[in-house]
């Protein structure tokens, strides 16, 4: 290159030259200087990143790598990507780096990496094309995430949740899952399949309330809304199946929306022995009332008999009977022929097996009614009965049949406890008596029927309720009639208690809760 002359070179010129070149300079330095600069930052970027990452030739040969992948897998430059992250010694079925030679696109995969100790590695991985001026791919960048905790919580969870399913799926008792708003049955247990026959998959999507008789929705759409017990309720399975159950409803939250949690317990057969059981003291008591019974029907059929015979004299013998004593006549044979119906159809009342739902009833009438057909045998055996009745005593949830049952139960005992005392004692046992109270006493009914009898020993007394147990005579007493008892009061959700009396004898205080305003089913038998 030739040199300018010096006598071509003005001082000036000279000048402007070295400032141009000094600006010049001092530019390319701030660009090497800011060049470096970034350099830099990326490089500490790439270092301290919380991935790995690691860049890799189409050969999945390792040519960079941040100081995180170094800490982890202690590499060196050239290694396989394969042998460093998985210990193979040939590519992975799908690798996303031979994805991204291929289309130059990113692409994403999670991997796994099976360690020495028997643990896992979960990784989420995303590469990226590396490309030069003339846009080829020379290398692919790939960063990893390590999941394995996130990965352990998800196996935990999926975990956690099939055992959940296994106990909820396995709960002998119908669990179903409602909607609070529609009643729509959003899950469920197998169970349901055993007690209502239908499958837990026919069951989703339908309302709870269909399981209930058309009558008796409104009534119990009102209990599920205030997630009351719902006790001993009669319910529709497959087939049109009748059932009973007792359900327990409580609201809960399940994937985070509200719903009602309805435990179903199927008391169908229990109920059906209980009311076998029953039955078959019934039918006795029945028969051990059979000459109260006919004592009892004796005296309308005397009555008729005698009016017919005076009517049938008169008519013979051709005389005029007047109109007064005619009526007269023709309305006691009507009376006494009520009368007769009455103590029938009472009879047949009593006998017949009774219903299992329950309903309001009043208990005033229903004691009256026991006594009914149990006075004879009082007054044959000169048994007083003193009544102190609450007339404002508020209705109780039961079945009318049943709690007569009970009072009968009762009668007789204190009837055959009064009798023994009186063969025993003689002169000296108090007067034959049998007090029947009735009150209201906070927010329960309560009954008392005491008596003058032998009284119950505390040895005795712990066993009275318990089936089959009896102090009578062989043939005398089953043992049931107490424990019968105390079903159908529990039943009733009620208590029985017994304790002595004042006066001597037994003292049995029976206990049933008022029902609630919203169980407002109609008194059907009592008063
Ligand atoms: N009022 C009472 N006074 C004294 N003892 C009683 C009284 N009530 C019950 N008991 C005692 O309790 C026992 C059990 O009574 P429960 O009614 O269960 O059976 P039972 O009367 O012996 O036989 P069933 O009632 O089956 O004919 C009686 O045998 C008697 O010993
Ligand atoms: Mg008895």
């Amino acid at each position: 290159m030739n040199p300018i002359p010096d006598n071509l070179v003005s001082e000036d010129m000279a000048l402007a030259l070295t400032i141009t070149t000094l600006i010049v300079g001092s530019v390319i330095i701030l660009l090497i200087v800011k060049l470096r600069r970034q350099r830099q930052e990326y490089q500490t970027l790439f270092e301290s990143v919380p991935c790995t990452i690691t860049v890799q030739d189409k050969d999945f040969r390792i040519v960079g790598y941040n100081r995180e992948f170094a800490d982890m897998f202690n590499p060196t430059v050239g290694d396989y990507c394969y042998q460093v992250y998985k210990g193979r010694n040939k590519k992975c079925e799908v690798c996303p780096v031979e994805r991204t030679f291929q289309d130059g696109k990113t692409h994403t995969s999670e991997e796994t990496r099976e360690n020495q100790n028997g643990t896992r590695k979960h990784w989420i991985v995303k590469t990226a094309p590396v490309t030069n001026a003339q846009g080829e791919i020379v290398a692919a960048i790939e960063m990893c995430l390590d999941v394995t905790a996130r990965k352990m919580l998800e196996d935990e969870l999926e975990r956690s949740e099939k055992k959940y399913y296994a106990i909820f799926d396995n709960i002998p008792n119908p669990v179903l899952v409602l909607d609070p708003e529609t009643y729509e049955v959003l899950d469920g247990n197998k169970s349901i399949e055993s007690v209502y026959g239908y499958t837990k998959e026919a069951v989703l999507g339908k309302s709870f309330l269909d399981f209930f008789t058309a009558e008796e929705r409104k009534h119990f759409e009102f209990k599920l809304k205030n997630s009351e017990p719902i006790n001993q309720v009669k319910q529709i399975g497959r087939s049109g199946k009748t059932l009973y159950v007792n359900i327990r409803v409580s609201p809960s939250e399940y994937w985070g929306q509200k719903v009602l949690l309805v435990t179903v317990s199927d008391i169908t057969k229990r109920l059906e022995a209980e009311q076998q059981l029953s039955q078959a003291s019934k039918l006795a008591t029945l028969g051990e009332m059979a000459t109260g019974v006919a004592h009892e029907l004796n005296q309308p059929l005397t009555v008729i008999k005698m009016a017919s015979g005076f009517l049938t004299k008169k008519i013979q013998q051709n005389e005029p009977i007047p109109p007064e004593i005619l009526t007269n006549m023709a309305e006691k044979i009507n009376n006494n022929v009520e009368r007769a119906n009455k103590i029938i159809n009472h009879m047949r009342d009593f006998a017949r097996k009774s219903d299992l739902t329950l309903e309001k009833i009043g208990v005033n009438g229903v004691l009256e009614r026991a006594y009914d057909i149990f006075s004879q045998q009082l007054k044959l055996r000169k048994i007083e009965v003193i009544w102190n009745l609450d007339e404002n005593l508020p209705s109780i949830m039961g079945d009318a049949g049943r709690l007569e049952q009970v009072f009968i139960n009762l009668l007789v005992n204190a009837r055959d406890a009064i009798e023994k005392r009186w063969e025993e004692e003689e002169a000296a046992a108090p007067d034959k008596r049998i007090f029947i109270t009735t009150a209201k006493r906070n927010d329960q009914v309560s009954v008392e029927v005491c008596d003058t009898g032998t009284g119950i020993s505390k040895g005795v007394r712990a066993k009275i309720f318990e089936p089959f147990f009896t102090t009578k005579e062989v043939g005398k007493g089953t043992g049931l009639g107490l424990s019968i008892s105390y079903g159908i009061v529990k039943d009733f959700r009620g208590q029985i208690r017994v304790t002595s009396h004042p006066e001597g004898g037994a003292c049995f205080q029976l206990e049933f809760p008022i029902p609630q305003p919203s169980e407002n089913k109609d008194v059907t038998n009592g008063r």
